[in-house]
């Protein structure tokens, strides 16, 4: 299958997006699959269950937060609740206004549109957006120079679902017309073991509590890395032991994959060990960190510190990235003074 065989030089990271095709069977189709969440989840119910009895358009909805959290999931489920065809695309692949303004022309009443990664969006194209999401309409200019004229053309009314990995990174205007702003958070382990559960069904996979406790608990708090760690633990289950990921199993596959008990990767631990042998625990500067691993600040600031922060190993001051006491207490080593 397709979606089961992609390679990541990182096992940990999230951004990959080979298996987040449609035909991917993991994702959850309705809210109610939806595991975790919650305040996302319960708003979603309100709006959507308000739009359908005014038989409206759901609002515009821009979903943010870290990669692999459900972004593109929860669009889907969207369209899916409203009864509603849903079109996908994503900033970068709309080149020029007239790219949005095809896309636009030929939704229908309902439809969602769906714009991944809305922040990479080209500012030309971003305005044509601001009258279509407002008033339903597009003003298309006609003509060059003196004789050129401005006619607004009507179009279906449509919901538009905005991902992004930060909200900073939108325009004050275009973020402004979103009627509905949700925030996804990394899972709570709880949360990260009944996502598992379901996926080792959904798979056929044989897995002890145990072993799924392991895999929740060094995900990073990511669904799709949840995921992806479980189809390598079940390799490594297969060819090692008899096919059932025991916690035995589980934590060797991950040893081997070098993800630590805390579920740190080589790059988060490479990252903090700077900090804390070569600064003596910071503060630091991102373009600092960013020149350290290798990696750029964008990254940095998306993929690795959310996680790092929410599990304390990481304190972000205006003077930059810290250590804190817990990081010194996980790699065993003592702060100098
Ligand atoms: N709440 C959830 N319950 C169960 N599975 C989930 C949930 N959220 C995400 N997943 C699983 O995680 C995978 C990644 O989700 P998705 O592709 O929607 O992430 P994303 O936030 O769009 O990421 P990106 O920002 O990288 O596009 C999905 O294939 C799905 O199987
Ligand atoms: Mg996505």
């Amino acid at each position: 299958m397709m979606y089961d065989e992609f390679e990541s030089e990182r096992l940990l990271d999230s951004s990959y997006k080979r298996e987040d095709d449609n035909e991917n069977p993991l994702r959850p189709k309705i809210l109610d699959e939806y595991i975790g969440q919650d305040k996302v989840v319960n708003q979603l119910n309100i709006f959507i269950e308000a739009a359908r009895k005014r038989h409206e358009s759901l609002d515009h909805v821009l979903l943010y937060g870290p990669p692999g959290l459900g972004k593109t999931t929860l669009s889907h489920i969207i369209a899916n609740e409203m009864g509603s065809e849903i079109k996908v695309t994503s900033g970068p692949a709309i080149e020029r206004s007239g790219d949005l303004a095809a896309l636009l022309t030929n939704l229908n009443e309902g439809d969602v549109l769906f714009i991944d990664e809305i922040h990479r969006i080209n500012r030309n194209v971003e305005e044509v957006l601001y009258p279509a999401m407002e008033d339903y309409c597009l003003d298309i200019i006609i003509g060059k120079g003196p004789s050129a004229r401005s006619i607004r053309l009507d179009i279906p009314k449509f919901t538009l679902i905005g991902a992004t990995t930060r909200t900073g990174m939108l325009t004050s205007p275009l973020r402004d017309r979103f009627g509905v702003i949700l925030n996804l958070e990394l899972y709570c382990e709880k949360d990260l073991l009944e996502i598992i559960k379901r996926s080792s069904n959904i798979l056929s996979i044989p897995i002890e509590e145990e072993g799924a406790i392991e895999i929740a608990r060094r995900s990073r708090g990511t669904p799709r890395i949840a995921n992806r760690l479980l189809r390598r633990v079940r390799d490594f289950a297969q060819v090692r032991g008899d096919g059932i990921i025991t916690s035995k199993l589980a934590d060797e596959a991950l040893q081997m994959f070098e993800i630590d008990k805390a579920g740190l990767d080589k790059t988060d631990q490479k990252m903090l060990i700077s900090i804390v042998e070569k600064f003596n625990g910071g503060p630091v500067g991102l373009d600092t960190i960013a020149a350290l691993i290798g990696e750029d600040r964008m990254t940095i600031e998306e993929v690795y510190e959310p996680f790092l922060i929410q599990r304390g190993f990481l304190q972000k001051t205006p003077r930059g990235r810290m250590a804190t006491d817990l990081t010194y207490l996980h790699f065993n080593r003592v702060r100098r003074d």
